[in-house]
């Protein structure tokens, strides 16, 4: 049996006031069309078709070969926009699963609910509905006595009596695939707009005496439609919630879910503890057992095991076991920290490895260079990687004794066992257990105290 899904993205989105096609908007780190393809994948068995329209060009990069394009122009209407997808999948298919590309929250389970609805339905499709007080503008479902549905009256030409109507239809339907081709192209003009409504779709079952299904979901939140970024803003908290709680169960500790960000597809180990204030984004893994904020950003970044990152920022980098970071740490990409390094406050690392035991408590900046074990790098110590033009390595070795406020003049070697002495400007490479240093202040003249007043 083939299922084949028929995403509805070529509307212009007029509500949400951007230049960003409406689909592309991101929920907790992904476009929202990101969101219902991936729900898809649970009940669809064939790859997706998406009807674009509106921004097509950029919807088409973003989709890239994950789904079929069909485009939809000009954009008469959702029943329109279902009907561009005939020519890709007539014949090819036993069951067509149609949904809007704004409903990011609807879930893979729901999905597959509805195609076994349908596959018992002996009439030609089933659709999603869900009971809420506030309407959201949603169409209307209308029932006959016998529980099978007679009507979607869209909100804009709901009677006062059919507007109190608390059944909405949620947008996601499953059509046996011969009888949608057909009954597409029986959709009449709508006389007010002009469109052509999927919705009118079931009148036309209903005149042929078929049976249409509903399956009522009892999830509102699952359903929440975007037309807004007001309707954004909800479904970015939903979602947010979402992950959280998976986090959760799956052993990570919140302190304050709430205010806990962390996007669709971080990793997260057990009895790691996320503190408030911290933001987890794009391809981001963190192991076991480490403490993580409060207020931290950390993007696509590895963390091993039994870690602390403190009022830091992480982007791109690494961070193998027992490292501890910040307050105030900036990693940027590249930033290589091996096992036991500790980072305190106020040092931005780059494009660098720092080697097991690396010792680097405050106001360093280390770029293009590799660090050996249990070396020390003294407060306020630069590397000079960056002449104007290119940037230049440096290289230290290991047990090394970086004295405070090192100016480090790179291209730039200091062997094993090396010391420089606070102050110093190195500009040239240091053997091994050598001492260098540099600019002592020297006594100029002798000062007058000047005698304190009363
Ligand atoms: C639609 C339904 C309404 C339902 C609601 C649930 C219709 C007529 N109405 O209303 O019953 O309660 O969704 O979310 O279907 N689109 C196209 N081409 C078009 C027009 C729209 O591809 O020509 C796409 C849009 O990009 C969007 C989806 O179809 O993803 C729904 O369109 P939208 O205008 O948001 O419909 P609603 O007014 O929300
Ligand atoms: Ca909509």
């Amino acid at each position: 049996m083939k299922v084949t899904a028929v995403l509805l993205a070529a509307g212009q989105g007029t509500r949400m006031k951007s230049s960003l096609p409406k689909v592309l908007h991101p929920l907790c780190g992904k476009p929202m069309l990101w969101h219902v393809l991936e729900a898809l994948k649970h009940a669809a068995s064939e790859r997706p078709v998406v009807v674009i329209g509106h921004g097509a060009e950029d919807v088409k990069k973003y989709l890239g070969d994950s789904a079929d394009c069909v485009l939809q122009e000009p954009q008469l209407g959702t029943g329109h926009a279902a009907l561009q997808a005939e020519s890709l999948l007539k014949g090819k298919t036993d069951y067509v699963i149609v949904t809007y590309a704004d409903m990011p929250l609807l879930r893979g389970e729901t999905f597959k609910r509805l195609v076994e609805t349908q596959r018992l339905n002996s009439g030609p499709f089933s659709l999603l509905t869900v009971i809420a007080d506030d309407p959201r503008g949603f169409g209307r479902i209308m029932r006959k006595a016998d529980g099978t549905v007679e009507a979607i009256v869209e909100e804009y030409v709901a009677t006062p009596e059919q507007q109190k109507i608390k059944e909405l239809n949620v947008g996601a339907y499953c059509f046996k695939a011969d009888w949608l081709w057909d009954a597409l192209h029986r959709i009449p003009k709508n006389p007010k707009k002009g469109e052509y409504y999927l919705t009118d779709i079931v009148e036309l079952a209903v005149k042929d005496n078929l049976p249409v299904q509903a399956v009522l979901h009892d999830d509102f939140i699952e359903t929440i439609g975007i037309n807004t970024r007001v309707h954004l803003s909800e479904a970015e908290a939903a979602m947010r919630t979402r992950i959280n709680r998976e986090h959760m169960l799956n052993g990570v500790s919140m302190m304050d879910p709430a205010s806990t960000y962390i996007e669709t597809g971080v990793r997260i180990g057990r009895d790691t503890v996320v503190m408030p204030n911290t933001h987890i984004h794009g391809n981001t893994e963190i192991g076991e057992g480490n403490m993580i904020g409060p207020n931290t950003i950390i993007r696509d970044s590895r963390i091993g095991n039994r870690c602390k990152v403190l009022s830091s920022v992480m982007e791109g980098a690494t961070l193998e076991d027992d490292v501890d970071v910040g307050p105030f740490a900036r990693l940027r990409k590249g930033a290589h920290l091996k096992s036991h390094v500790h980072m305190g406050n106020f040092g931005e690392v780059k494009d660098s490895t720092l080697h097991e035991g690396v010792k680097m408590g405050h106001f360093s900046y280390i770029g293009n260079a590799t660090i050996g074990a249990n070396t020390n790098i003294g407060a306020g110590t630069i590397t000079c990687n960056y002449d104007g033009e290119r940037k230049h390595p440096t290289e230290i070795g290991e047990d090394v004794f970086i004295g405070s406020d090192t100016m480090l003049v790179a291209p730039l070697k200091l062997g094993d066992g090396a010391r420089t002495g606070a102050g110093a400007v190195v500009t040239k490479n240091v053997p091994e257990d050598t001492l260098v240093v540099g600019m002592p202040a020297r006594a100029i003249r002798k000062l007058e105290r000047k005698k304190k007043k009363g």
